[in-house]
């Protein structure tokens, strides 16, 4: 529904688009979101076609570079990247400084921008050359910080890469690997993981998106824009969300698995209860990505042997969304975030970890968006709006008040 008012300010006419529903905020030539047809596409192609033949280091070059890359091009891409691939010893102590108890998203966040501290020259990105020295970093650095955090709540030691395996492959290693026990690469959840990072890497303009454009409108740098990202991410209206569903699943789960007695309380416009995981701003018919997860998590499920029961939950919830007046009129289904902490959980990813491995999969969407939006010259973004407060008052001092 359009629901924009223009409203005459005092210098002008100004249009209030409450949330920008209506309101393109740049041109952009990285996703195609078709919200009617349940289409995504990135460069061009269909979202369906990457997850299954794709892998996620293509994915993201194709995502910042505009083509997919062949042999050369992508050998380059994973060289660069692992030369880049040690962080300064002294954020270690940042991270130290940190409670266990500290979320993972603020804790990420925080270090992303720390990271400017010790790669001064990535801020000043006036050459093409520059901004490509920044991707690699950041592309390479990025997924050690996201162990790190993950190790520091686990109690496990810092450690680094191993620069003889693939980008995904690595990023489990690093996750996962133990003190004096051999690592072992499982393909099944390597692919798994893979396919999540895939299916997040982009989705045009949002929350996240935007606000990564508009940090680095104002030429702040590509980790300090990062770092707002995943500030924004982090609410659990956007990518918070996937923690948010597991949770709801297993209390749900805990509370005997009365699915309909969530629903009613979903539809309680005096309860402040919302199914997590369900409708989306521009998903109207179906999310393309959540119809791939949920086939994923089957997939997982059986290939691990895991028979989670909160699968069952969710999709008992999501069969009767389909068959409820409530749902199938505000066109609400599934979205991404609905299946996705399904798999992470079967994979052995903490909870309140799920949000950052989103981050983990958005970065090369956020590095595109950024990179775009630098190459096009946009001017800094700085909205209006509509003053509705008091008129001019006379000062009172405060033995007067
Ligand atoms: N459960 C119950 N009712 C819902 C839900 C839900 N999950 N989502 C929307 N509604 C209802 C609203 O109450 C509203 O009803 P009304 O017309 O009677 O007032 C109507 O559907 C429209 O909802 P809005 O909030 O206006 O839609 P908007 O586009 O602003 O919000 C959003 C989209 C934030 C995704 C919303 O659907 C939501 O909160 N979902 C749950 C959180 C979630 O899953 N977020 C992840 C989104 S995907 C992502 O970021 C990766």
């Amino acid at each position: 529904a359009i629901d924009i008012k223009t409203l005459r300010a005092s210098t002008g006419m100004v249009t209030i688009d409450p949330g920008f529903k209506n309101t393109g905020s740049c041109e952009s030539a990285i996703t195609f979101l078709d919200g009617e047809k349940g289409i995504l596409r990135y460069r061009g192609y269909s979202i369906e076609d990457l997850a299954e033949k794709a892998d996620f280091l293509e994915v993201a070059y194709l995502l910042i570079f505009g083509e997919l890359p062949n042999k050369e091009q992508l050998a380059k891409f994973d060289a660069d990247i692992k030369a880049e691939s040690n962080v300064d010893e002294e954020m270690k102590k940042i991270l130290d400084g940190f409670p266990k108890s500290a979320h993972p998203m603020g804790v990420l966040s925080s270090l992303t921008s720390a990271l400017i501290a010790f790669n001064p020259s990535s801020v000043d990105v006036d050459s093409e050359g520059a901004m490509y020295n920044a991707i690699v970093r950041i592309m390479a650095k990025f997924p050690v910080l996201v162990a790190w955090t993950m190790r520091k709540k686990m109690g496990l030691p810092l450690d680094y890469g191993d620069d003889s395996l693939g980008y995904v492959e690595n990023i489990h290693k690093m996750m996962f690997k133990r003190p004096n026990k051999e690592y072992k690469k499982d393909s099944t959840v390597i692919e798994a993981l893979d396919k999540l990072l895939i299916l997040h890497a982009d989705h045009e303009q949002n929350c996240s998106t935007s606000t990564v454009r508009i940090v680095g409108s104002s030429h702040a740098g590509l980790f300090a824009s990062l770092s707002a990202g995943i500030s924004a991410l982090w609410g659990p209206l956007h990518g918070g969300a996937n923690q948010a569903v597991l949770e709801m699943l297993e209390a749900i789960q805990e509370d005997g698995g009365d699915t309909k007695k969530y629903m009613a309380k979903a539809k309680d416009k005096e309860d402040p209860f919302r199914l997590m995981g369900f409708g989306h701003r521009v998903y109207k018919n179906f999310d393309p990505r959540a119809r791939i997860i949920k086939k994923a998590a089957d997939e997982v499920l059986g290939s691990l042997g895991i028979d989670d029961p909160i699968l069952e939950v969710a999709k008992g919830l999501e069969k009767e969304a389909l068959e409820d007046d409530y749902f199938v009129k505000r066109k609400l289904y599934p979205n991404v975030d609905f299946y996705s902490g399904i798999i992470y959980r079967a994979l052995g990813i903490p909870v309140d970890m799920f949000t950052v491995m989103f981050a983990l999969g958005r970065l090369p969407g956020w590095i595109a968006q950024w990179r775009e939006m630098r190459l096009r010259k946009e001017p800094i973004g700085r909205p209006r709006q509509v003053y509705i407060g008091e008129n001019h008052r006379d000062f009172k001092k405060i033995a007067d008040r």
